[in-house]
């Protein structure tokens, strides 16, 4: 266990990660709710169900990043990422911008696995939330 001051100088850097991870879970409910909602044609029978459910993975990975951000004692975001939301009916872009948001969420998990130390129970928690993000990338790529 540390208990000098590169502690809490890790510790402020996976609140920092742990809370941009928070923000694009914010923004990825928000886009895909929004597909959800504009979705339009024969594709939206399979689409909205698959926009629906992915905004609600968003919902249930905030509520876990929440939480670790707590149990570290740090202050949890309540505004989304500001990066924009390309509002589009067209079903190809809205799998685009998904694709890119699944991406980016990936990539910022890896770096906050990296970040973990001395706590199992964060970094199960926190690695689900990574394969989670690393098959809708999958998903998205098969559909595009
Ligand atoms: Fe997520």
């Amino acid at each position: 266990m540390q208990t000098s001051a590169s502690y809490f100088m890790s510790n402020k850097e996976l609140i920092e990660k742990l809370n941009g991870g928070l923000a694009w879970e914010l923004r990825a409910a928000a886009l895909y709710s929004h597909y959800s909602a504009y979705v339009k044609g024969i594709h939206r029978l399979h689409l909205k169900p698959f926009f629906d459910e992915e905004a609600s993975e968003s919902h249930m990975h905030a509520e876990a990043v929440r939480l670790a951000i707590v149990k570290l004692g740090g202050v949890a975001v309540t505004n989304r990422d500001s990066t924009e939301i390309v509002h589009t009916t067209d079903y190809n872009i809205m799998l685009d911008e998904s694709l890119k948001t699944e991406q980016k969420a990936a990539e910022g998990y890896a770096q906050v696995l990296s970040l973990i130390k001395d706590d199992e129970e964060m970094y199960d928690s926190i690695e689900q939330i990574y394969f989670q993000e690393l098959r809708s990338v999958e998903e998205v790529t098969q559909l595009l």
